[in-house]
């Protein structure tokens, strides 16, 4: 079987990639380059560049390279900007998805997992979030994973493509140096760039109804959550069969949705103190104003993928840094600290 991994030169999606290379699948990339970089895909794995816009395009991919499933990744991913560029992202986003899929179900391609996110939840107000807590998105960047989710679930439905949508909690590390995370949008890099520049660490309001008063998070390693891919395309695929645009294939196909996270809570100031010990900076946090849309807590409830798929996070916090703060280095050797 061969695989379609789309936005496999992103941070997330080389980790896919490497993960699912490292488990015997064969796999195609295809990707816009438009933030992914070639060089994080093994030399083996073919790249093709490209949109998902382009329908034609991507036909051509799947009868070429004979794809059997895809992994979806391809995406805007930015939720500030997607307050200032809502058409941007719901084109990207849910036009760009809606553009595959209808090539994927003429290919009668059997398995499509989707990356969706915990911004499908918005502001969940309980202590562990399951995959049947309300959606309420809080950006438009969520609601684009949310109608991707429901676009891919209506086609699974109508035509028998078996589909997992995945929704990722934080995720950080690098499962090597050079698949690091080049973007400074999250904690994890925002707290590096920080202290690189010898400033404090910034927490974003210590007035949150949780113990320490800092938000907490579900952190989750890129590894880990690559592995979680692997496990969803092996469920689809040994359920699938091929999907038709007609709708008239005869047996339905899976049609999983589930957290990936740790289900373990971490607040901002844990984390900056195990960064901070990481890294051997040792610089103490500023407080500043709440960022405006931050929810207090939002930990995933991983019951339902460790039931469906047998999948369990094995990496821990102190690998996440350790792994992310290696990257930075990697791409960043000034912020060595003597
Ligand atoms: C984590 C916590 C901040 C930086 C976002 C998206 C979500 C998903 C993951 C894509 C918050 C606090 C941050 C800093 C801080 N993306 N913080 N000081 O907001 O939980 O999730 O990324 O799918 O959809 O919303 O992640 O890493 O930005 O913030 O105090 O310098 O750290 O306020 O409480 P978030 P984050």
């Amino acid at each position: 079987m061969t695989w379609l991994i789309t936005g496999g030169a992103g941070y997330i999606g080389a980790h896919v990639v490497h993960a699912m290379t490292e488990a015997g699948e064969r796999v195609v990339v295809y990707d816009d380059l438009s933030t992914g970089i070639s060089e994080r895909v093994p030399r083996d794995v073919p790249v093709v560049v490209g949109s998902t816009l382009d329908g034609d395009r991507v036909a051509r991919i799947l009868a070429e390279h004979d794809v059997t499933g895809v992994v979806h990744l391809a995406a805007k991913k930015q939720v500030g900007e997607s307050v200032d560029l809502p058409l941007h992202y719901y084109r990207e986003n849910v036009e760009g998805l809606r553009v595959l899929l209808e090539a994927v179900t003429a290919a009668g391609v059997g398995a499509f997992v989707f990356s969706s996110s915990a911004a499908v939840y918005g502001m969940p107000d309980v202590n562990l979030v399951t995959e049947e807590t309300p959606c309420v998105p809080m950006s438009p960047y969520g609601e684009t994973k949310l109608a991707g989710e429901w676009l891919v679930r209506a086609t699974g439905r109508a035509t028998g493509l078996s589909t997992a949508s995945l929704r990722y909690f934080n995720v950080a590390g690098a499962a090597s140096p050079e698949l690091a995370d080049l973007g400074v949008s999250n904690l994890v890099p925002m707290v590096f760039e920080q202290l690189t520049e010898h400033a404090p660490p910034r927490i974003f309001g210590d007035d949150y109804p949780t113990p320490d008063g800092t938000c907490i998070r579900d952190y989750i390693h890129v590894a880990d959550l690559a592995e979680a891919h692997v496990a969803a395309a092996r469920a689809l695929s040994s359920s699938s069969g091929s999907s038709g645009s007609s709708g008239s294939s005869g047996s339905p196909g899976r049609d999983l949705t589930l957290n990936i996270g740790r289900g373990e809570g971490v607040s901002v100031r844990e984390m900056i103190d195990t960064i901070n010990a990481v890294t051997g900076y040792d610089t103490p946090p500023t407080v500043t104003s709440r960022r405006p849309g931050d929810p207090a807590r939002v930990v995933a409830s991983v019951d339902r993928v460790a039931r469906e798929l047998g999948w369990k996070a094995r990496r821990d916090l102190h690998d996440m840094i350790t792994s992310a703060w290696q990257g930075w280095l990697h791409h960043h050797p000034e912020a060595a600290h003597t």
